[in-house]
């Protein structure tokens, strides 16, 4: 998908099912890695970045199988050889493997993970928590390089809740000798799915979800079958399009649970959220207020929903709204297209100051699969036609976009 165009102006109402958590996908298909036979994963999202992962293990020599998002992955060895660098610069989330292939074989290379258009994305959390697990570590030609004659359990803290810092230290964990504690913890939903899968597979993991973690570590784990938890982030970003264009939207397969404080930041703002055992049904019929949001680790506000946030707070029905984005040091790209579509916005640092007002169609460009979407929310209130670059961001997060929304009655087309 190179170019989304669309016409704006259409209420979404309608049925929409949400797919499989990508951020949890990402660390279970990895871990995967580290059980001797088949594991069988249900609800995996059809994604670019999965089928990437997959590509990276198929390479290692594991076997994998993609049907009806349902992915079987088999080690096949015990020795897995450098994933390719072609694969694994495209794929941040490749860098679960230093985890994975430290925990199995006690060494691993892989090429450092590419900063993004959000940030530099730094790993030094995940080192600090390799080298407390004995491992040496050094980063050589934009290649790290981990080994370990054997890793023993550490107390570790993390300056930072780093969500991919506590997964991959939870991932080396799993198979060393004696406990570790990651104090300080990410208590992300999809750590804690990671931690059920990991759990069946004969791991020893208490606290997952809180900011204190314990594993013991074990002597091997046996394959496991699991079904990933709903995407948080693509129910929230279909919540939020309901929103934005005054529709009525039944969200399928959606945990509230794990969406919180969007939820109650929508309720804030006037947005009708009626929850029952399927999914949530979004309306807005008495109107949208200006609400303010910073974005923290969860359970706070979730910097993905940041832009999409955005957009509908272009379009509230009267008041100022402020935006604090504390996670990402880059993570306002969005701002300029949204501006070049008449949004009233302006910023100072790492905080936005949103005015409402209409806004037209224009020619814009996403920066990462998040912008992308808030692009797309910005393009079905704008009035007029959208067409947005770079559009294939998006599909590395949102299974199957152009034709859940079509089916809510968006008017786009892919180019
Ligand atoms: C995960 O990224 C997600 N990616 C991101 O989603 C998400 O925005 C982020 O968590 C926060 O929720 C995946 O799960 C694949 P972090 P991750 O480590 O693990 C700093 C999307 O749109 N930091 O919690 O990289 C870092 O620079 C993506 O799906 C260090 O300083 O996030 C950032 O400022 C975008 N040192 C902050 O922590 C480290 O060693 C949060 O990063 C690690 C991180």
């Amino acid at each position: 998908m190179e170019k989304l165009i669309i016409n704006g102006g259409d209420r979404l109402k309608g049925d929409v099912t949400v797919s499989g958590a990508k951020n949890a996908a990402l660390p279970v298909v990895a871990a995967a890695l580290m059980a001797n036979g088949e594991s069988m994963l249900e609800d995996i999202p059809g994604l670019r970045d999965v089928f990437c992962m997959m590509e990276i293990l198929g390479a290692m020599g594991a076997s994998v199988s993609f049907q009806d998002n349902v992915l079987t992955v088999n080690p096949n060895g015990s020795e897995f050889a450098e994933p390719p660098y072609n694969r694994v610069s495209k794929l941040r989330a490749s860098y679960y493997l230093m985890g994975v292939l430290l925990a199995r074989q006690r060494y691993a290379r892989i090429a450092m993970p590419g900063g993004c258009a959000i940030g530099n994305r730094p790993i030094d959390l995940h080192l600090k928590g390799f080298k407390a697990l004995g491992a040496e570590t050094s980063i050589d030609h934009g290649v790290v390089e981990l080994k370990a004659s054997r890793l023993s359990g550490a107390k570790i803290y993390l300056d930072y809740p780093s969500v991919g810092a506590t997964i991959n230290i939870m991932l080396a964990a799993t198979l060393a000798s004696g406990l570790t504690t990651i104090e300080n913890a990410a208590r992300e939903p999809e750590i804690i799915d990671l931690a059920n899968y990991l759990t069946v597979m004969g791991a020893r993991i208490k606290g997952v979800g809180t900011d204190v973690i314990k594993i013991e570590g074990v002597q091997e784990l046996v394959p496991a079958q699991h079904r990933i938890i709903p995407d948080r982030i693509e129910s929230g970003s279909y919540m939020i399009a309901a929103a934005a264009t005054r529709g009525d939207v039944y969200v399928r397969n959606s945990l509230s649970e794990h969406l919180k404080s969007l939820v109650a930041k929508l309720k804030e703002m006037g947005v009708i959220i009626q929850e029952d055992i399927e999914g949530v049904r979004v309306t807005a019929p008495n109107g949208i207020r200006a609400v303010d949001i910073k974005t923290l680790p969860h359970p706070g506000f979730p910097t993905d929903l940041q832009p999409q946030m955005m957009a509908l707070l272009t379009q509230v029905d009267e008041g100022t709204s402020m935006v604090i984005e504390t996670v990402f040091e880059n993570r306002f790209m969005h701002i300029d297209e949204l501006k070049r579509m008449g949004a009233n916005i302006s910023l100072d640092g790492r905080g936005a100051l949103i005015k409402p007002s209409p806004l037209s169609g224009a020619r814009v460009s996403a920066s990462d699969l998040r912008a992308g979407v808030a692009l797309i929310i910005a393009g079905l209130v704008a009035d007029g036609e959208t067409e947005i670059e770079n559009a294939y961001h998006v599909e590395r997060g949102y299974e199957k976009i152009e034709l859940k929304l079509k089916d809510i009655g968006a008017d786009l087309k892919v180019v």
